[in-house]
């Protein structure tokens, strides 16, 4: 059944666990993260960005969620639009049937700019009135991601602050959380504590240094109720990158978040964890591996399925982690 993010985070909370919010561009992600909520039975969070949006078409999009509720009845599915950029992109995707939207408001429309307290918390209201009125969650975003190594925003996967940045943007105030919170009415609040998207977070293992895990725990004593959400989630894990380098892949040394760390975050209030390049390593890995061991094959199917395996692996591990599993 379709759930919003409003009614699966309050879940979350009561019972002292975190969801993973899948990205997905098409059937076969959609698939992959289906299979492995089914069969531990958890509640899941499938987000789409504008980039797969443009990529499907928003009726592709529409029509595979109706499927997914009509062949897996029994899990509660939250359909999220990830980084909304503006009430409107907000607005369309309310109409295309999203349960749940996210105005990232921490960035200007360009996407490239951060947004000011005023730019922030006006859109991000404006959004909530019109979305809560036809009962659709809106999770909204203070703090700008980005890298404390370098002060670099993420512009790496194309969205992101570009340029330099004071640690006063890439952390977010507590203080300025709570008002935040309290002005707008979100239902979950993304913060911003040293991750960013994509594989290219840390250049080491990260400590309280560069994963501000101590700006999370104030915000969670600032704000017991709110649900938090960590960006730029995927752990980047070490033997991911060895398959896709292993089969002509040329990913240079790398490290996300911890899963440890992020199970930390759920006893501090994280209850929506974002992760995209895990299953995009994952899948790519095993597509990398088929093609290289069968290179006469041309088969979609045969290096798409190893792929989906891959990916609903890597989902089963997180429900798992986060204590998803059994929750639906
Ligand atoms: O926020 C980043 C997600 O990984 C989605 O990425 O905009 O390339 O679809 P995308
Ligand atoms: P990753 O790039 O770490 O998977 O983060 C995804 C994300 O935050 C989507 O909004
Ligand atoms: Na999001
Ligand atoms: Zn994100």
């Amino acid at each position: 059944a379709r759930i919003t993010l409003r009614q699966l985070l309050d879940h979350a909370a009561e019972n002292d666990y975190g969801v993973p919010a899948f990205n997905i561009n098409n059937m076969e992600q959609a698939l992959a993260i289906m299979e492995a909520a089914s069969s531990l039975d958890a509640p899941v969070i499938i987000q789409a960005s504008r980039g797969a949006r443009a990529y499907a078409n928003d009726i592709m999009l529409t029509r595979m969620m109706d499927a997914l509720t009509e062949i897996y009845p029994q899990i509660p599915i939250c359909v999220h639009l990830d980084h909304g950029n503006g009430p409107a992109t907000c607005m369309t995707a309310i109409q295309a049937g999203f349960t749940s939207v996210m105005m990232d408001g921490s960035l200007k429309e360009d996407g490239k700019s951060p947004g000011d307290w005023a730019y922030n918390v006006g859109v991000t209201k404006r959004v909530v009135d019109m979305a809560h009125l036809g009962g659709v969650s809106v999770e909204g975003e203070l703090g700008v991601l980005g890298s404390l190594e370098t002060g670099m925003g993420d512009k790496e996967d194309g969205h992101g602050a570009e340029g330099k940045l004071s640690h006063d943007q890439l952390l977010t105030n507590p203080q300025e959380a709570l008002k935040f919170v309290v002005e707008t009415k979100v239902d979950a609040l993304a913060i911003a504590m040293g991750t960013s998207h994509g594989a290219y977070k840390f250049t080491r293992k990260p400590d309280g240094a560069i994963l501000a895990m101590h700006v999370l725990e104030e915000i969670h004593r600032l704000l017991p109720n709110t649900h938090l959400v960590m960006h730029g989630s995927s752990s980047v894990p070490q033997d991911l990158q060895d398959i896709i380098n292993q089969y002509g892949g040329q990913m240079k040394p790398t490290w996300g978040v911890p899963v440890e760390e992020i199970q930390r975050g759920i006893k501090n209030g994280v209850r929506k964890i974002n992760i995209d390049t895990d299953n995009r390593m994952a899948m790519t890995g095993q597509i990398r591996k088929v093609l290289t061991e069968h290179p006469s094959e041309f088969d979609p199917r045969k290096y798409l399925k190893p792929a989906m395996e891959a990916m609903t692996k890597l989902c089963k591990q997180r429900f798992q982690e986060f204590n998803t599993a059994g929750q639906a």
